[in-house]
């Protein structure tokens, strides 16, 4: 049973690693990303509320997402693990997953440089069926604008336009980073297994170094 957090700033490569993992150990992807974004694309009152934080690179409080994922680790699918992407994102909502009763065995932090993820941004590209994402330069799409699977468009998300990136890279720093320390000190007292990875390298490369540490 693997139980795994993927930790990183924005544009770190959090859902592109996410994706090999799931196919890898053919467990559920919890992206509260998606999750969310899917919440303003169906017009919901839900969506309509956290619309505006998504857009403006805010987070979305700890109550909405305990609260989401209490109804995700509902589901049948997630009885044999799930991978946590971008999730969680502060210290209450580590409590949170703790208090729910979710035990993490592993941590995988994703390093990347600000600078270099700034520039990542500019160049990504979603389908917004599925949030299976592209890079014009480094994860291209077999043809140019849409998604390899469905041949649906592609889209630039809101929230990367470079001054909306830079809010996110603040609120990482102050509200997301604090959680390296939480599960390094975790995997000191515990079997939980903390993995450190070296984020600028190439998609492959990264997924065979996350991988070979498992
Ligand atoms: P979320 O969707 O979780 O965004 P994020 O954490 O900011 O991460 P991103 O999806 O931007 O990047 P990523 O690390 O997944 O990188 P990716 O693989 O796409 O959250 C969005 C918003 O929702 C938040 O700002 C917040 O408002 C809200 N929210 C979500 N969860 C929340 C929570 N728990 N609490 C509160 N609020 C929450 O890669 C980026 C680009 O780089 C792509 O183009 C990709 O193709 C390319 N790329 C990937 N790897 C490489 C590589 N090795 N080399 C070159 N290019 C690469």
């Amino acid at each position: 049973m693997k139980n795994i957090i993927l930790l990183g700033p924005p544009g770190a490569g959090k859902g592109t690693q996410a994706d090999l993992i799931c196919d890898l150990y053919n467990i559920p992807k919890i992206s509260t990303g998606d999750m969310l974004r899917e919440a303003v694309a169906s017009g919901s009152d839900f969506g309509k509320k956290v619309s505006n934080i998504l857009d403006t690179g805010g987070l979305v409080s700890d109550e909405i997402i305990g609260s989401l994922i209490k109804d995700r680790l509902a589901q049948p699918d997630c009885e044999n693990g799930s991978l946590f992407d971008g999730v969680p994102r502060t210290l209450g909502q580590a409590n949170e997953l703790k208090n729910m009763g979710v035990n993490f065995t592993h941590v995988v932090e994703i390093h990347v440089d600000d600078e270099v993820i700034v520039n990542r941004m500019s160049g990504r590209r979603v389908h917004p069926g599925s949030g299976r994402n592209y890079h014009v330069d480094f994860n291209p799409p077999k043809s140019e604008g849409v998604d390899d699977d469905t041949g649906e468009p592609l889209i630039q998300r809101e929230d990367d336009k470079p001054e909306t990136v830079l809010k996110r890279l603040n609120v990482y720093h102050e509200q997301t980073k604090p959680l390296s320390d939480f599960y390094t000190k975790q995997s000191e007292d515990t079997d939980l297994i903390y993995i450190n990875v070296d984020g600028s390298k190439s998609v492959d490369e990264v997924f065979r170094s996350i991988s070979s540490k498992f």
